[in-house]
């Protein structure tokens, strides 16, 4: 993952900002990420990511998450298809959004990354 990939594809949050933040505001724990522009506050799936983030923010930040861009989408639309979590309002994904079937195919049946 690059460092203008989000992580919070909720909230549109990049790694960039992400690592941003923890160098400037030196958050104590990783919960407090949430004040980056409300990273981790809507479905839930980018959570452990951004633990990973908060834990390792001054090694290499490219390294931090394998995964493509793409499958790591994929994966967060696996993730909210079981229903394990609820993006927030205006998401695709949400369950009464417009086109939420055709966003729903677009998902790996396992969400298996990292
Ligand atoms: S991807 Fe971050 S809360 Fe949904």
């Amino acid at each position: 993952m690059k460092l203008d990939d989000e992580v919070c594809l909720c909230f549109h949050v990049s790694l960039r900002k992400l690592i941003n933040f923890v160098r400037v505001e030196k958050p104590r724990r990783a919960s407090q990420l949430s004040q980056c522009f409300g990273a981790g506050t809507g479905c839930g799936w980018c959570r452990p990511f951004l633990k990973k983030v908060f834990q390792q923010a001054d090694q290499h930040p490219e390294e931090l998450l394998s995964a493509t861009p793409d499958d790591y989408a994929s994966g967060r639309a696996a993730y909210i298809r079981a229903g394990k979590g609820v993006p927030p309002p205006g998401d695709p994904l949400r369950p009464d959004a417009r086109n939420y079937r055709q966003a729903a195919k677009q998902a790996k049946p396992e969400g298996g990354l990292d």
